[in-house]
């Protein structure tokens, strides 16, 4: 656009502002700045030192990203049980075997390795900082309350092919339930806990985390014990016809309507 940040020959043109500059720099150097320069000119400069064999090695995940990866598991196992509880509202006929996998899923995934590690090494380091403690005892509780939901669930799922409309209606109200609590739950966590944590910890400490969270998954479910969960959620989905991710894709129809500015929210 002509102006000279973009124009490199007009930059240092004689009697520019950059050439008194570098005139007056050129003559305040220091000797040793004039000994570096040569010397460069004979041996070459040196470049930026090699960085340590460690820090060319993989690194772990971070806890805020193994963490927000769980919860895509969370989420999957979340539209499992909105679409269980839509199929027996439905009157669909519906295998308990299925809702008792859903439920088992959780038992393992959610509640043995996932909040497990939220409460052992999250929270806990919020709670001794002092940070976000209200929010912090809303996330524990709501942890209580999902496992005595999940634990009716598989109680309900465990009786004979769910044909009882009674069954089936307390059983669609507590999957909904939990959906209901659990996904503003784990959105609270990615917009305000995983982001704060690198402030109520040591970088030590916050690199540690991601170790002990891998270490534990290989422990709990072997070596990709990750990716056999997520199939396991995927078995589910396909029992539920649920398992394409296309089909959620809804066509598009342009609504007739005349664009009004909305009103602000008011707080
Ligand atoms: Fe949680
Ligand atoms: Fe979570």
């Amino acid at each position: 656009m002509g102006d000279r940040a973009s124009d490199p020959h007009q930059a240092i043109r004689p009697g520019s502002e950059t050439l008194r500059t570098l005139l007056i720099l050129t003559l305040f150097a220091p000797p040793a700045l004039w000994l570096g320069l040569a010397g460069c000119m004979v041996w070459g400069c040196p470049g930026p030192p090699p960085p340590p064999p460690e820090a060319r090695l993989p690194q772990p995940a971070t806890a805020p990203e193994d963490m927000l990866a769980q919860h895509g598991v969370v989420d999957r196992i979340l539209d499992v049980y909105a679409e269980l509880a839509r199929q027996l509202e439905g009157g669909r006929p519906v295998r308990s075997e299925t809702a008792w996998n859903a439920a088992g899923l959780v038992q393992t995934f959610v509640e043995g390795y996932h909040e497990k590690l939220e409460e052992d090494l999250v929270f806990v380091r919020f709670e001794a900082a002092g940070r976000e403690l209200r929010l912090i005892g809303t996330l524990r509780r709501q942890h209580r309350v999902a496992a005595l939901l999940n634990a009716q669930i598989l109680l309900l799922a465990s009786r004979a092919d769910l044909e009882d409309p009674a069954d089936r209606a307390r059983l669609a109200a507590d999957l909904r339930s939990y959906v209901r609590m659990y996904r503003p739950h784990t959105a609270r966590e990615d917009t305000v806990i995983f982001p704060e944590l690198r402030e109520v910890v040591t970088p030590e400490d916050f690199y540690d985390m991601g170790v002990t969270i891998g270490r534990r998954r290989r422990e709990l479910f072997g070596p990709g014990g990750y990716e056999r969960i997520v199939e396991r959620v995927a078995d589910v989905e396909r029992v539920l016809g649920i398992h394409r991710l296309e089909e959620f894709t809804p066509g598009f129809q342009p609504a007739a309507v005349t664009p009004r500015r909305p009103r602000p929210l008011e707080r």
